[in-house]
């Protein structure tokens, strides 16, 4: 895969010459002109190197390069400043900004294509001794309706503020995240899976995947109810997991409701299973089967995490401790009655978090994803 660069210039000439040199030695280019495009391509384009004019008229390149180190999504983008400004207090200027390297205009193209590639390897070996692949949860309903949609695209857009996340969608004929985020048409898991498993390759499964608003990337299944006659093929998905897990530091898979084939094969390959219960003692029992029948792969206790969504307050509610002696499981964390706020969100296309940031969901969310990371880093450790 051809490693992207975004090259930010207010000068056409400049930006068009950069571009072809740097596309001539086979990368990707992304070109904005000012600031603010500069943003938006970073969190939707995600560059593996950004190359940053100084002198540009409605933001100058040390504040571009600032707000992007300051930004969770874009700060560990590598910076290349280049810039016509050859003093020294200029080069400090565009280090102290965040700048991971200066290259002073005009250059030579030797010059800029030997910077661009040792920037390039020493981010690409950070990544390796910082863990190879990223980590897979998925999350698993003990029944339909539960909340396992919400769930999964709430904890992916929690994760993705700090860490490039992937939120996908193996439910074929039921795919109702395209429906919440406002991304109907975004059907590149139904793609895939209807593929035979050998030809799916990293290159197709990035082919497919779309970025949220939000610039969450997303591979997402389609609502057409005839999908769901044909049963997912557990090689494909699981061949696919495993091609995401090179693409992003997280991973987050809804499998819907029920243990399919599928689901018991890739709840396997996970680092972390969430089983999505409600408060009801019909399905706490139900959960506590659920639970026997995952662990009965091999899926140890440690891998799987019990999450309560309370979509309505009931007298019927069971409280959290005789939730857990029921279940024989203890529990991870719990979420709420939301329902205006559920219904809202999907009407905006965000994931509650970043539609409401400030509500209670949205703090309970945050809490129960930071211990479903730590639970997932105490399994790879
Ligand atoms: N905490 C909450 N409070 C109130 N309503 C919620 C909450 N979480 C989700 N909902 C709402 O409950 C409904 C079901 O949620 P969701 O689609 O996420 O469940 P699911 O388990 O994925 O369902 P399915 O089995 O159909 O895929 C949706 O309308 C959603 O907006
Ligand atoms: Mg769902």
């Amino acid at each position: 895969m051809a490693e992207k660069i975004l090259i930010v210039d207010d000068d056409i000439d400049s930006l068009k010459l950069i571009g072809l040199m740097l596309q001539r030695q086979g990368y990707d280019i992304v070109a904005a002109n000012n600031g603010a495009q500069a943003f938006s391509k970073a969190t939707s384009d995600r560059p593996d190197l950004i190359i940053l004019d100084v002198m540009m008229p409605d933001m100058d390149g040390y504040e571009i390069c600032r707000r992007l180190r300051a930004n969770p999504v874009t700060q560990g983008i590598p910076i290349i400043m280049f810039t016509a400004k050859t003093l020294i207090d200029d080069k400090v200027a565009g280090f102290e900004a965040g700048a991971d390297d200066y290259l002073t205009k005009p250059t030579h193209p030797a010059e800029l294509a030997s910077r661009v590639k040792a920037i390039l390897s020493r981010s690409a070996a950070q990544r390796r001794t910082t863990g190879e692949g990223g980590t897979l949860t998925a999350l698993v309903g003990v029944k339909g309706g539960v909340g396992v949609s919400t769930l999964a695209a709430n904890v992916a857009a929690v994760l993705n503020l700090k860490e490039p996340s992937i939120l996908a969608d193996i439910r074929p004929g039921q795919g109702s995240l395209g429906m919440f985020l406002n991304m109907p048409k975004s059907v590149g898991m139904s793609n895939l899976l209807a593929r035979n498993p050998n030809e799916i390759t990293a290159r197709l499964v990035e082919q497919e995947l779309v970025a949220h608003t939000s610039g969450l990337r997303t591979l997402l299944s389609s609502a057409r109810p005839q999908e769901m006659l044909t049963p997912v093929n557990a090689d494909a998905a699981s061949a696919v997991l495993k091609a995401l897990r090179s693409m992003a530091r997280h991973v987050i898979v809804d499998l819907g409701a029920g243990l399919a084939r599928h689901t018991m094969r890739l709840v396997k390959e996970a680092d972390q299973v969430v089983l999505v219960v409600e408060p009801y003692r019909y399905s706490l029992n139900m959960a506590r089967d659920t639970l026997k029948e995952i662990e009965s792969v091999g899926v140890g206790r440690g891998r799987i995490s019990v999450v309560i969504v309370t979509r309505v307050a009931s007298s019927s509610q069971v409280p959290w401790q005789e939730a857990e002696q029921i279940l024989g499981h203890e529990m991870l964390g719990i979420i709420g009655p939301a329902p205006e706020l559920a219904f809202q969100a999907i009407e905006a296309g965000f994931p509650i978090v970043l539609f409401q940031p400030a509500s209670i969901a949205t703090t309970q969310i945050n809490k129960l994803t930071e211990e479903l990371t730590a639970r997932v880093r105490a399994v790879a450790s």
